[in-house]
């Protein structure tokens, strides 16, 4: 087992990465010096791989865990079931030393996330991501919440787990199109912090494509180390946090303007990442050769790497990115690359480049 530390003083705590840990789940809570009742939110997906495991494993160490099972998908990021939570977890009678236990990808780490946040201004919860995504980004850096109508992630709160495990068992029954699309996730953390991780990348593709144990575990926990040491450094996203967004400009605007669904997250931010490899090379001096690597590192994995639009497509894609991020003088913010490994935040880019680039030309 690798374990992880982020240091944010006295709300710092562990990841563990490695197999079999779902089983210890009871175990590894017990130090925690929590409460005996807990909650373990999963979704309808995940609770039949692994919600029988979980129960089994905190009762053996003297919990008392109640289930509760969301639809699975991102509509279930609302307030809506947040409410419906709450008024499990009352009626459970959880209080102020009982914990949430969050099982699942993404989508359950911040919903349960956000109600342990919240209710009664606050419990314990511990994260256990089981898709590739939520193991090396969203359950680390502490951030919660839910979608509202106008958009993604409106409502939400800061807030730390008490401990993460990453058990890698969790990702051989993750559907292909998931894990794929959360080696994204990956591939940017080597091209924003660490050239040594992205030349293993390529190096040991084929293992990871095979979702071999040995090479997960390094490969997760040093992902999760550069992003704790990221968010160390900048817990509410003042300043360096900008560069887990390499690609997120380009790639959350396909993400709007195609409609949430079309792509999944880690396909939309592989074409962005792409894109501003592409836009890197122009303002920062990227070499073609890094481009080429990135491209070809994206393109070996299964994921896009561009993407063909009408003009109106354009027009909505560029639309989008306006609107989520703040635009000056015809030119947006983006993070660039100066080499494979070292990037730079609120580089200021001309809309013409960023068209130039999404054109192909
Ligand atoms: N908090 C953060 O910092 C942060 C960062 C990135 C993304 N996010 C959020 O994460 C969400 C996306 O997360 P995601 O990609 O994990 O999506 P997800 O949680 O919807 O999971 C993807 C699909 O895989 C299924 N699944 C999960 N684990 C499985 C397993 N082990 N075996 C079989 N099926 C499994 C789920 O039921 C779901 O259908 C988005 O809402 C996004 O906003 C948050
Ligand atoms: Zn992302």
């Amino acid at each position: 087992m690798r374990i992880v530390n982020v240091p944010l003083g006295h709300r710092s705590y562990a990841i563990k990465v490695g197999g079999g840990l779902l089983s210890r789940l009871g175990a590894e809570c017990a130090p925690l010096k929590l409460g005996r009742r807990c909650a373990v939110i999963t979704d309808s997906n995940v609770s039949k791989h692994f919600s029988k495991a979980a129960l089994k494993s905190l009762s053996a160490s003297g919990f008392q865990p109640v289930l509760i099972t969301v639809p699975a998908g991102e509509k279930s990021k609302r307030i809506a079931m947040v409410e419906k939570c709450y008024d499990q977890l009352a009626a459970h009678r959880l209080e102020r030393k009982s914990f949430i236990v969050a099982l699942g990808g993404g989508v359950v780490g911040d919903l349960a996330g956000f109600v342990a946040a919240t209710y009664l201004r606050g419990i314990s919860f511990v994260q256990v991501p089981t898709t590739l995504l939520a193991q090396v980004d969203s359950s680390v850096g502490g951030k919660t919440g839910v979608n509202l109508r106008a958009g993604k992630n409106l409502v939400g709160a800061f807030y730390q787990p008490q401990l993460v495990l990453c058990d890698l068992d969790a990702l051989k029954t993750l559907p292909k199109r998931e894990y794929i699309s959360g080696l994204a996730e990956i591939i940017k953390y080597g091209i924003i912090c660490d050239a040594i991780l992205f030349a293993q990348l390529e190096r040991n593709l084929p293992k990871l494509l095979q979702r071999d144990t040995a090479t997960l575990a390094a490969v997760i926990a040093r992902c999760c180390e550069i992003k704790a040491d990221v968010v160390g450094q900048d817990e509410t996203e003042n300043g360096l946090r900008a560069i887990l967004n390499f690609g997120h400009t380009i790639g959350h605007a396909i993400e709007n303007s195609s409609g949430y669904g079309k792509f999944l997250h880690g396909e939309a931010i592989a074409i962005g990442q792409v894109a501003a490899a592409k836009l890197s090379h122009e303002i920062l001096g990227l070499s073609s050769h890094d481009v080429a690597r990135i491209e070809k590192l994206f393109a070996q994995v299964g994921l896009p790497v561009k993407i063909k639009l009408s003009v109106a497509q354009r027009e909505k894609l560029f639309a989008a990115m306006k609107l989520d991020k703040k635009v000056s003088d015809g030119e947006i913010k983006f993070v660039l690359a100066k080499k494979i490994g070292k990037v730079e935040f609120g580089c200021k880019v001309p809309v013409e480049t960023i068209e130039r680039v999404l054109n192909g030309g």
